[in-house]
């Protein structure tokens, strides 16, 4: 993409697994430089850590040489403050899954970034009209919705807000591609295509432990070998954090009104008692 259009620095906002994920993959897909906010330090050592050992993995597999990891490794950088974002054409925020955050983070990225940049939202649930409610310039904001793990997941839905711009989806669109991922575009209604399917999917599997129908491991087994699927939902479930996958279903839930959305007991209950999957160390399983 040419001239003051070009996407040519990136800034991702939050250093979980996901905004980790999706710096890597702009750091060595599009080779773009990028630069990373977390408040918590304690999560971008974890997110360093996690790239560190990505990239080492990949230089024993002989996939890239231990000079190419240097030199993805030196186009990640980490900023202190929001507004060391300013001079990046393109955000894309991947905090947590809560309406007020993102808001916040918008509306500061709004008055820190240049009118042409993209800002781009990676959430899974939340409406791309809400949250670019809160900015000035609402064309500006588009939902890039990554999967996990993102190096090795090849979707990205792209979703526009009522307002975004044709000029910033296209854009948002090239840098996905650019990443090597293969683009869908999804309308901005409650959890996007994606979990308005997987939500329900997920809920029903837990439910069906709930109600003793079989055990975890036959649930999970069920789908595995019956329907080829690389993980079973529990296990799945676990993999996003059962604290995420409450969240989505409780703005599915809420947005629409329809009770196949509504989370189940044991779901809500599991994070009560802190046992949000695989982050945790427990969820459904041990790690
Ligand atoms: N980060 C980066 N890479 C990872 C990873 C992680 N957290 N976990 C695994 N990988 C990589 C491995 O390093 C390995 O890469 P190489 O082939 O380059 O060596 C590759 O994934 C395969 O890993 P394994 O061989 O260890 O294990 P596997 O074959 O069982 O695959 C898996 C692991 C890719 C996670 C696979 O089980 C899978 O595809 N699971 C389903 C994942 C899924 O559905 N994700 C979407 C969740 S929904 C979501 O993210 C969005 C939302 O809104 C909720």
């Amino acid at each position: 993409m040419a001239g003051h259009l070009a996407i040519r620095t990136v800034g991702i906002v939050g250093a979980g697994q996901m905004g980790m994920g999706i710096a890597l993959t702009a750091a060595s897909r599009a080779a773009l430089p990028v630069k990373v906010f977390d408040k918590s330090s304690q999560q971008i050592e974890g997110g360093l850590k996690l790239v560190a050992s990505l990239l080492a993995k990949d230089v024993h597999k002989g996939r890239i040489s231990t000079d190419e990891s240097k030199d993805v490794h030196s186009r990640i950088s980490v900023v202190s403050a929001l507004d060391k974002l300013k001079d990046c054409d393109l955000v894309v925020e991947a905090a947590a899954e809560n309406l007020l955050v993102k808001q916040s983070i918008f509306s500061a990225l709004s008055q820190i970034c240049a009118p042409s940049s993209v800002l781009a939202t990676n959430t899974s649930s939340i409406s791309i009209t809400k949250i670019a409610a809160s900015v000035a310039r609402p064309e500006m904001v588009v939902g890039l919705h990554f999967f996990n793990p993102v190096p090795v997941m090849k979707l990205v839905e792209l979703i526009a807000g009522l307002q975004t711009s044709p000029s910033t989806l296209s854009r948002a669109q090239s840098f996905a591609e650019a990443c090597g991922k293969e683009v869908t575009q999804s309308a901005d209604v409650p959890g996007f295509v994606s979990n308005a399917l997987l939500m329900p999917f997920l809920n029903e599997a837990i439910m069906c432990l709930e109600k003793g129908v079989a055990t975890k491991e036959d649930i999970d087994k069920t789908l595995r070998l019956g329907m080829a699927h690389p993980m079973g939902p529990l296990q799945l479930a676990d993999f996003i954090g059962l604290d995420t996958c409450l969240a989505i279903q409780q703005t599915l839930h809420r947005e629409t009104g329809d009770d196949k959305y509504r989370p189940s007991v044991l779901l809500g209950r599991m994070v009560d008692a802190g046992w949000v999957g695989r982050k945790a160390g427990k969820g459904f399983y041990e790690y």
